[in-house]
């Protein structure tokens, strides 16, 4: 098997604010969970699981999690209540898969699989979602088994800060499997205190998620608003498809455009079709860990 040919993950769990990280012990708690996801996709993807099958697993145990924005340890909206947003997508064809704005759902990444795999559209939202939820058997859980204490008391510190800087974040994994296929995966609670029915990037194509064995695969993290602006996850493919960059070529410049276009707040993880990695960040931490071509796994926060 030549290099190229072996397998490439990265995931990631936000890129902050981790303001109240603050020592090592604080630090653990994220960086412990990431490795715990790298080295379950590690044991996948070196059994010839697909590159597909493993973003999905992957970006289920962060939404078990409860340290990470998505699924338990959503953050709250406007009114204290769960509204969750999630996307998948297969490099190999450009199926996609997404859903917004759900509740009472473990993992609403394997809610998006489903509408990737099981109907003719890319993108169902709300009431329709969970009707989809429903008719796949998909088992509903109490949003309340949802909801941390951290969130609770994020949610009181928005309040009482009347709307000054609230929680973003965000969960991903992106990876290339032995075969050679890129896939990508995003899911996330989104932002504390937001109003009801906003949706940010993480279920749109191209701007909080992209995969192309053309290019690469992405996932985004940070404040939506900023990364659906300058359609941040296909502006890195762009880069690699058309300027013939590579992943670390690429992200910088995708950063760049973020920062200076939109003064975005936020990351991005990114492995490209040769199965190279890179990763980049406007705020002050991401958490994210990584095996480039079947090597170490790496952690960085
Ligand atoms: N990036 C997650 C969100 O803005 O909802």
């Amino acid at each position: 098997m030549t290099a190229n040919a072996r397998f490439s993950l990265m995931i990631h769990g936000g890129a902050g604010p981790f303001a109240h990280v603050t020592d090592a012990s604080a630090a653990a708690r994220y960086i412990d969970g990431a490795r715990a996801v790298v080295e379950q996709g590690r044991a996948m993807l070196s059994a010839g699981a697909s590159a597909l099958d493993t973003v999905e697993a992957c970006a289920a145990l962060l939404e078990d999690d409860p340290a990470f924005n998505a699924g338990r340890g959503s953050v709250l909206n406007e009114l204290g209540a769960i509204e969750m947003d999630a996307a998948i997508m297969d490099g190999a064809t450009l199926a996609a898969g997404a859903v917004a704005g759900v509740h009472n759902i473990a993992n609403p990444i394997r809610l998006a699989r489903r509408v990737m795999q099981d109907t003719e559209h890319l993108l169902l939202i709300a009431d329709g979602a969970m009707r989809f939820a429903e008719q796949c058997g998909i088992a509903q859980v109490a949003d309340d088994a949802l909801v941390t204490p951290d969130a609770i008391a994020e949610f009181e510190a928005y309040q009482r800060s009347r709307g000054e800087s609230p929680r973003f974040g965000t969960i991903g994994a992106v990876a290339r499997d032995v075969y050679g296929t890129l896939a990508a995966a995003t899911s996330t609670g989104g932002m504390t205190g937001k109003r009801v029915g906003r949706v940010g990037d993480s279920p749109i194509v191209g701007a909080g998620v992209y995969a192309d064995n053309a290019s690469c695969a992405v996932s985004a993290t940070g404040r939506g608003e900023d990364f659906m602006r300058i359609v941040m996850a296909h502006t890195i493919a762009a880069h690699i498809e058309f300027a013939g960059m590579d992943a670390a070529g690429a992200t910088q410049a995708g950063i760049e455009r973020l920062r200076k276009r939109t003064q975005g707040q936020g990351g991005v993880i990114v492995i490209d079709h040769m199965g190279r990695c890179a990763s980049a960040h406007t705020t002050a931490r991401m958490v994210c860990g990584w095996i480039e071509h079947g090597g170490k796994t790496q952690i960085r926060f």
